[in-house]
């Protein structure tokens, strides 16, 4: 195995600080690497692999349009697409897709449709995008610059003009970030890099009144939380507020790279013919493996699943709070939780993954738990009694 990674480290850029670890297959809420070791996965590719592996229909269905058509660009129309963004209509309850490759993919959409249509219908001079610290959109230019955390953007300038930073869940600071300029404003949900950490509800509300009293569109990050991770099919619906705008990726393709815009009528008139494509997007592969998607969450059992697990996740997550010290802080919603410690958690993800356990870091000393949305309450308690074992080796 580590022949295999000093190969590697040969070959690749170095961007990544990898685990020493070769994933080689995975079954259900698990994965093997190529020694044939066993790991209990929390982590789901980061919130990618929603349905767990080899999930039977996906399989069949991939396997169905990988026989008949891979790609065939977007100059022409495939079926999969429509049906797959005509899901994404109906269970959004907005009006227009654009489909992109990935979520800082998404996200650069998402700017570039708020700036194209408030210039088009509000005034020229509308290219403010406000977005919140602590936040995290993605690494291309656009993303990145909207990503409130200097760490990312180190060493990039110059960054994109026109975006500002204010305050998350803080509805004044919001209020002392909009000018005459300003277009947009761009939150996620849940921050999910950010160390997992959800809007208030009322501040959500707050957020989209002030929207409307300053003709400025709302755009929602759902990249990490979108797509069921709530339990409900976005997270907006959780806070019963609206986007104009959102943006989504990782577990709409279950583990095939396939990003989406999604816009209500009037925003989505900002795109004209030449606006914004991309070679890959949509292609009927990739659209296959969202349409797998959207119906398996359709039919309602996984996202009962998910909220009777991620029920089930906290209460075991409040309990390792209240007997351990240092665990401080148990949040998020649904199959998208984390909990808080005082002391640095590298060490307890290392020692995790050394018993037979997947889980990833999130903002500052965050361990963050994202299962596939299938998981059960037994993969449940064997991973929290891995977690016990190892916190009981710390302390
Ligand atoms: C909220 C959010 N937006 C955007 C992105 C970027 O997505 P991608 O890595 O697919 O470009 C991420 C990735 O973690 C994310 O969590």
């Amino acid at each position: 195995m580590s022949k295999l990674i000093d190969k590697g480290k040969t070959v690749f850029m170095n961007t990544y600080a990898q685990f020493p670890l070769v994933i080689d297959r995975g079954e259900g809420v698990y994965v093997f690497d190529n020694n044939g070791n066993k790991y209990l996965d929390f982590v789901a590719g980061i919130a990618v692999n929603s349905l767990g592996y080899k999930n039977d229909k996906l399989e069949k269905e991939l396997t169905m349009q990988l026989s008949k058509l891979t790609h065939c660009s977007n100059l022409y129309w495939n079926e999969p697409a429509i049906e797959a963004a005509e899901l994404l209509v109906e269970s959004s309850k907005l009006d227009k897709v654009f489909f992109s490759n990935s979520g800082a993919e998404a996200v650069e959409g998402a700017m570039k449709l708020a700036r194209k249509y408030a210039k088009k219908y509000l005034g020229k001079n509308k290219i403010e995008i406000i977005t919140m610290k602590n936040s995290f959109h993605g690494r291309t230019y656009g993303a990145v610059t909207a990503t409130g955390q200097t760490k990312y953007q180190k060493g990039l300038d110059p960054l994109l003009p026109g975006i500002t930073y204010c305050d998350f869940n803080n509805i004044e600071s919001l209020k002392n970030a909009i000018n005459d300029n300003t277009c947009a404003v761009l939150l996620e949900p849940i921050q999910g890099e950010g160390g997992i950490k959800p809007a208030n509800k009322q501040y959500l509300k707050d957020v989209r009144k002030i929207c409307d009293d300053n003709n400025l569109v709302l755009i929602f990050d759902e990249v990490q939380c979108g797509v069921g991770r709530t339990g409900e099919m976005f997270a907006y619906m959780l806070y019963d507020v609206k986007p104009d705008i959102v943006a989504l990726a990782k577990g709409l393709g279950a583990g095939v790279p396939i990003g989406a815009v999604i816009a209500n009528e009037k925003v989505a008139e900002g795109f004209c013919p030449g606006d914004h494509a991309t070679t890959f997007g949509g292609n009927p592969l990739v659209c296959t493996a969202a349409k797998v998607v959207l119906q398996e969450l359709n039919k309602g059992n996984i996202l009962n699943n998910v909220r009777e697990q991620g029920k089930y996740l906290r209460k075991k997550l409040n309990e390792i709070k209240d007997k351990y010290d240092f665990v401080s802080d148990v949040r998020g919603h649904g199959l998208m939780l984390g909990i808080e410690c005082s002391i640095p958690v590298k060490e307890i993800i290392a020692k995790c993954i050394e018993k037979g356990l997947l889980l990833v870091g999130s903002g500052t000393n965050v361990i963050r738990f994202v299962p596939p949305l299938v998981i059960s309450s037994e993969e449940i308690v064997e991973g929290i009694s891995i977690i016990g074992e190892v916190l009981d080796e710390i302390i």
